[in-house]
């Protein structure tokens, strides 16, 4: 099973609640979950998909390894602790979560998973142009992803060409900026969702699924739940994508420079 373009991001989801909004995603169509360590959720995902009525091997599951799990060691026995978390033999993707000193060292660990066949896929999230080229220059097997910031007011335009050409997937965390009412409440993104019948935030979410990038909206709600997969029945023209390349501040909302 190859990433699927649209994915639940899973940020703050926990506890009863938490499973109960994941079971609902895949029950309306989500297959690619994401998560990581830092979230706290992992037990929560492999709930969610177990009382779901959709298949393990139906779903790609993205978990990501952070500090203080730094070393070869720690890294690999990490793994196997989000192994247990999620309840599955087997996870579709992990990442580094961000570049630590060390990442080759993890990096490592996380292919000798792969050869061990407990992750099908390996990558990186958070890496910058030069941490991207020395890691490929040290590797055996090639990231499959860079997981970066990415949305309308942080385009990253020329980055996400680099990666592309090197055959590494984008996929865009915060594509909604963590913060929908930005997006909501802009007016050139207005206009074009009125054109096109649809709503903002699919305007947004299209923009990014238009330059080839993944995406893994959050949220909590059923009904946002359905508006964030339900992007395939119209197209941004080139008017509207000159429009919205117009919006890119060329900066990281969250201070995370590359
Ligand atoms: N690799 C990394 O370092 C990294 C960093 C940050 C995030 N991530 C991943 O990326 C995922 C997404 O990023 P994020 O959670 O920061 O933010 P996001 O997906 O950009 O935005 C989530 C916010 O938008 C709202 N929202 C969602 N759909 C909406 C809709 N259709 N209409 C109106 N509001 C809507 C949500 O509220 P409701 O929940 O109330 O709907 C929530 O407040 C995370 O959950 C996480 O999996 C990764």
């Amino acid at each position: 099973m190859e990433m699927p373009k649209i994915g639940l991001g899973t940020y703050l989801l926990k506890g009863r609640s938490g499973i109960e909004v994941i079971k609902s995603a895949l029950e309306m169509g989500y297959r690619h979950i994401d998560t990581a360590q830092m979230y706290g959720n992992e037990k929560e995902v492999g709930e969610g998909v177990r009382e779901s009525n959709v298949k393990r091997e139906d779903v790609f599951i993205t978990t990501k390894i952070c500090t203080p799990n730094t070393s070869y060691q720690k890294t690999y026995d990490a793994v196997l602790i989000s192994l247990k978390n999620l309840g599955v033999d087997y996870i579709d993707l992990v990442l580094i979560h961000e570049p630590y000193s060390a990442y080759l060292e993890m990096y490592r660990a996380l292919e000798d998973l792969v050869k061990e066949k407990k992750v099908r896929y390996i990558g990186v999230s958070n890496f910058n142009k030069n941490e991207i080229t020395n890691l490929l220059n040290h590797c055996k097997i090639p990231p499959y992803v860079n997981q970066i910031e990415m949305h309308i007011f942080y385009q990253q335009e020329s980055y996400l060409k680099f990666l592309q050409e090197r055959n590494i997937k984008v996929v865009a965390w915060s594509p909604l900026c963590a913060d929908a009412s930005l997006i909501i409440n802009n007016d050139a993104i207005k206009k074009i969702a009125k054109k096109h019948k649809k709503n903002e935030i699919q305007v947004a979410l299209r923009f990014l699924l238009q330059n080839g990038v993944y995406i893994i909206p959050k949220s909590k709600d059923k009904n946002r739940l359905k508006e964030n997969i339900d992007l395939f029945d119209f197209s941004l023209d080139n008017e509207d994508t000159q429009e919205i390349k117009s919006l890119d501040l060329n900066k990281s909302k969250f201070g995370w420079y590359y």
